[in-house]
This record gives structure tokens, C-alpha cells and sequence, in this order.
């Protein structure tokens, strides 16, 4: 076959590429992946080019050498830098996990559980715990400024370009924090926080090998999978040793897959929860599991 040479050649080029690799996940958006990086290196966006446009020697190697390392695996915001995440764009690096859209949803649920309470509460305090590169954080912090949010991680990596994001999108109601779960928190906000928000690793140790290279290979194996044989044990933690820190009332929501609800709400139910459900968003890619303690 000839070498793609227009645009229109060169998105089907890496769309069929794309498409084609096992090293990423099935249910990617292929030819959006292939718009999005041409735009990426035309620095142009595709509606104001002409699907017969030639870019130039260097622009489609550059292109085409993009679509390969997706291709392997490298995660699509590691290419370009950056995600867009809740309306922000977050700078992205290789080294810890890479902030998910579907995480979204998290902070949807939050937002609107932290805005009832704030009728009561007019600074309410909010712990996103296995915070990451912390787009919950960042989000819940920028969507309503009067809260007082805290990010907590043992990535040290992750919580550094937290920061860097905080700073670049000058959200200054944020902290990020090194700490074992709440370990490192001050002891002053024991009682006395809102609503916790959880993307907890917990993918079982076993079932880490059958995900596809662009998480295995490009994601600490810490940010992934809970370590203990199902998985649920970091959750297990972050549920038990919730109830020290929140407020009579407060919530709890865990990002999971659909498949863990009632364990997670079994774990929920030990720690003294109430279950409030679940909420999931069209796609189906991660669920909310909602709980609340008794006020
Ligand atoms: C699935 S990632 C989610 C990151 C972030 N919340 C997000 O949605 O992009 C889980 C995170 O848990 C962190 N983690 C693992 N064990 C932890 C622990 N004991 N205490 C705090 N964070 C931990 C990992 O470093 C990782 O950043």
C-alpha cells in the first residue's frame, strides 16, 4: 500500500492501526484518538483543514510516529501532555496513573451531595483519598471554591503534578499531601470532614496481567491493583478507618467497577454506612458507590 499522504489517508492510515492493536483497551474511540493527534501536530483543528491537505514530510512523520506509540500502548494523554478533565486542562507526565474521564462521574456526585450540604455547612471539608495526579481534588476545588479539599497518596509523583496542575489553574483551596490513607492528615479535621471521594486501587493482583499494555505497562502496579487476593483491601481500609474523620452524616463515594458493588457495600455496611445506591454514568465504565453515616 502507498504511503498515507493527505489527511483524510492518514487518519484511516492510523485509525486501522489503531484498531488493530491489542495493546490498548477495545473500546477506545479509535477515530477520534486519530483526529485528535493530527490535530495535535498540525497545531490546527480539523475543521479548518481540507481532508486533501498534504502536511508536510516532517508533520506526517511526526503524526505517524504518534499512532505507533499509542499503538504499543503509551496512554493517549502521555502523548499529548495533557487531559482534559471537568472543563480543566491538566497537565500529564509518564510515572504515576493517568488521570481517567470516567472520573468524572466521582466528581459529578460529589458536587452535587457537597452543594445540599452546603445550605448547613458554608465551608464544607473534603478528603479525596488515592488522590493520584488528583483531578477529583482539583475538580471538586475548582467547581466550588468555598470547600476546603485535601488530596492524600503515597506517590509521590502523582501528588507533584497535583500540585503543578493547582498551581497552573491557580486553585488555591486544594492540598495534596503524602500519606498512607488519612495518615497524614491534620488530626484538627478529625469529626469534622464531609464527604470523602475514593478511586482506590482495586484491580485483584491476579487479573493485573490480562489488562492491556497501556495500563500494565505505563501505570505503577501501586496504583492499580488493592494488593490483597480480591483487591478490595485498600478499599477495605479506606472504609474502615472513614468514620474517625467524617462528620455525623457525612458521605463516602467509591469509584469501582460495576462488578464489586455489593462487596463494596457489604465493606460499607461493616463500617457502620448507610447504603445510598450507586450511580453510573451512560458508558458504564466505573460506578459510584454511595454510603453515608448515620447523623
Ligand atoms: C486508581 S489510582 C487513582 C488515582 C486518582 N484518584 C485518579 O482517579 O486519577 C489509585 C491511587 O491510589 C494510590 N495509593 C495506593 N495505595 C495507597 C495508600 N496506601 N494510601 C494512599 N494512596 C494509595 C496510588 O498511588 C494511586 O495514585
Amino acid at each position: 500500500m502507498s504511503e498515507p499522504r493527505t489527511i483524510s489517508e492518514l487518519l484511516d492510515a492510523a485509525e486501522r492501526v489503531l484498531s488493530d492493536s491489542s495493546h490498548i483497551f477495545e473500546d477506545h474511540d479509535n477515530r477520534m484518538e486519530a483526529e485528535d493527534l493530527i490535530e495535535f501536530v498540525l497545531e490546527a483543528d480539523l475543521d479548518d483543514l481540507d481532508d486533501d491537505e498534504i502536511p508536510s514530510r516532517r508533520e506526517r512523520e511526526k503524526y505517524l510516529a504518534l499512532v505507533t506509540r499509542r499503538a504499543a500502548g503509551e496512554p493517549f494523554p502521555i502523548l499529548v501532555g495533557s487531559i482534559e478533565f471537568y472543563g480543566m486542562t491538566l497537565e500529564v507526565k509518564p510515572g504515576s496513573f493517568v488521570p481517567r474521564p470516567s472520573s468524572e462521574l466521582t466528581v459529578d456526585r460529589a458536587v452535587r451531595r457537597l452543594r445540599k450540604q452546603m445550605k448547613s455547612r458554608k465551608k464544607p471539608v473534603v478528603v479525596d483519598v488515592c488522590t493520584g495526579a488528583g483531578p477529583i481534588a482539583l475538580a471538586i476545588a475548582a467547581e466550588l471554591p468555598a470547600t476546603e479539599v485535601w488530596g492524600t497518596d503515597i506517590d509521590a509523583e502523582g501528588l507533584a503534578q497535583g500540585r503543578r496542575n493547582a498551581n497552573l489553574l491557580d486553585i488555591d483551596n486544594v492540598t495534596f499531601r503524602k500519606s498512607d490513607m488519612y495518615k497524614a492528615m491534620p488530626k484538627r479535621l478529625k469529626g469534622k470532614v464531609d464527604l470523602i471521594t475514593g478511586h482506590i486501587p482495586y484491580v485483584p493482583p491476579d487479573e493485573v496481567a490480562d489488562l492491556p499494555a497501556e495500563v500494565k505497562d505505563h501505570e505503577p502496579l501501586f496504583t492499580l491493583s488493592g494488593l490483597s487476593k480480591d483487591g478490595l483491601g485498600l478499599i477495605r481500609t479506606a472504609v474502615q478507618q472513614a468514620p474517625e474523620w467524617l462528620v455525623p452524616g457525612g458521605w463516602m463515594l467509591l469509584e469501582i467497577s460495576e462488578d464489586m458493588v455489593p462487596k463494596v457495600q457489604r465493606i460499607c455496611a461493616k463500617a457502620g454506612f448507610e447504603d445510598h445506591g450507586y450511580a453510573s454514568d451512560e458508558d458504564d465504565l466505573s460506578v459510584v458507590v454511595e454510603a453515608r453515616l448515620p447523623r
